[in-house]
């Protein structure tokens, strides 16, 4: 099957009370790892490329990677490009073969944000390819910029509806309280499902996306920690919380921490138990394991598995 787009995938999700997991792709292994637990889930799928991701693995052997993924499932794949932060990357994406992209424009005063997003919509739309953009600022951390707690701003319910009016994007990410990265709260976890609930009534039947949505599970900092990693303290978005923002109007929920986190703590703990093994085989084919165990348990908890 080709590449899809998300828009029929979005509209099935928001009548059927769940949402499709949007991971992030850096490497063949991480891919692999995806797809595989998608496809014993037999779940419909958003890979996500960012920046930093393209900078990293290069565009043309993502694209191919990606390729042999369709060739050996049948799955509905989407190639989305996460965070774009211009109109340059955006067009590079939807003419190299992405079938979404993200214009993350949130940074700028919301005139600009819709000037932006409007100028993507229109090249994307006329290629066929849709467009999600961001209203609201996420605290955390990605390709190195950091947005601190006090610069986040959530969503404001009231600006919403002008938004999509005014640039005719397909999907909206919200700030309601994630966060990108390990370290999403200090005190209990909380999320702003008021404001979500108010977001959905002003855009009915709109899809909303949520970032900074891995759940950061004990075991996996505790794995990294106990074999010498030092992320303590490390917290993420109770799986639960999740579970209720997918039967909602969220149709997406962006997870990449989860799978580094899954990665990298298998890898060490394989380093840890091993001196003497030096084949990357060894600790790249369990870490690709880990990775699918991750895909398979957020399947369950956004309700797509057997969807796609
Ligand atoms: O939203 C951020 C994603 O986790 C991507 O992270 O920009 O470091 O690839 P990255
Ligand atoms: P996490 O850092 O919570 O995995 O969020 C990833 C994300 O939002 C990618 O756009
Ligand atoms: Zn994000």
């Amino acid at each position: 099957m080709p590449l899809v787009g998300s828009k029929e995938m979005f509209k099935k999700a928001y009548e059927g009370n769940y949402a499709i997991g949007a991971f992030n792709v850096n490497d063949m292994e991480i891919l692999q790892g995806i797809v595989d637990g998608a496809k014993e889930e037999n779940a419909p799928l958003i890979l996500q490329v960012s920046a930093g991701a393209r900078k990293y693995a290069r565009h043309e052997y993502l694209v191919h990677l990606v390729q042999a993924a369709l060739e050996t499932c049948d799955l509905p794949i989407v190639l989305h490009l996460d965070h774009g932060e211009d109109f340059d990357i955006c067009k590079k994406c939807v003419d190299g073969g992405f079938t979404s992209v993200m214009i993350d424009a949130s940074k700028y005063p919301f005139e600009e944000n819709v000037r932006l997003t409007k100028q993507v919509v229109d090249y994307a739309h006329d290629k066929g390819v849709v467009v999600e953009a961001e209203l609201g600022k996420l605290a955390g951390v990605e390709d190195n910029i950091s947005v601190t707690e006090k610069d986040a701003i959530f969503t404001d319910p009231a600006q919403v509806a002008e938004f999509v009016a005014k640039t005719g994007v397909d999907s909206l990410a919200v700030a309601i309280g994630t966060s990108h990265g390990a370290y999403k709260f200090k005190g209990e976890p909380k999320l702003d499902f008021d404001r979500l609930e108010k977001i959905q009534k002003l855009v009915p039947g709109f899809p909303l996306v949520l970032h900074g949505s891995s759940s950061v599970p004990e075991d996996l900092v505790k794995m990294c920690n106990d074999y010498g990693g030092q992320i303590p303290g490390a917290r993420g978005v109770p799986e639960e919380m999740i579970s209720q923002a997918s039967k909602m109007a969220v149709c997406k929920v962006n997870i990449d921490t989860d799978l580094r986190l899954a990665m990298t703590g298998t890898i060490r703990r394989i380093f840890a138990e091993n001196p003497s093994e030096f084949d990357p085989r060894k600790y790249l084919g369990p870490a690709r394991d880990a990775v699918k165990t991750v895909v398979k348990r957020k399947i369950k908890y956004l309700g797509c598995g057997g969807k796609a």
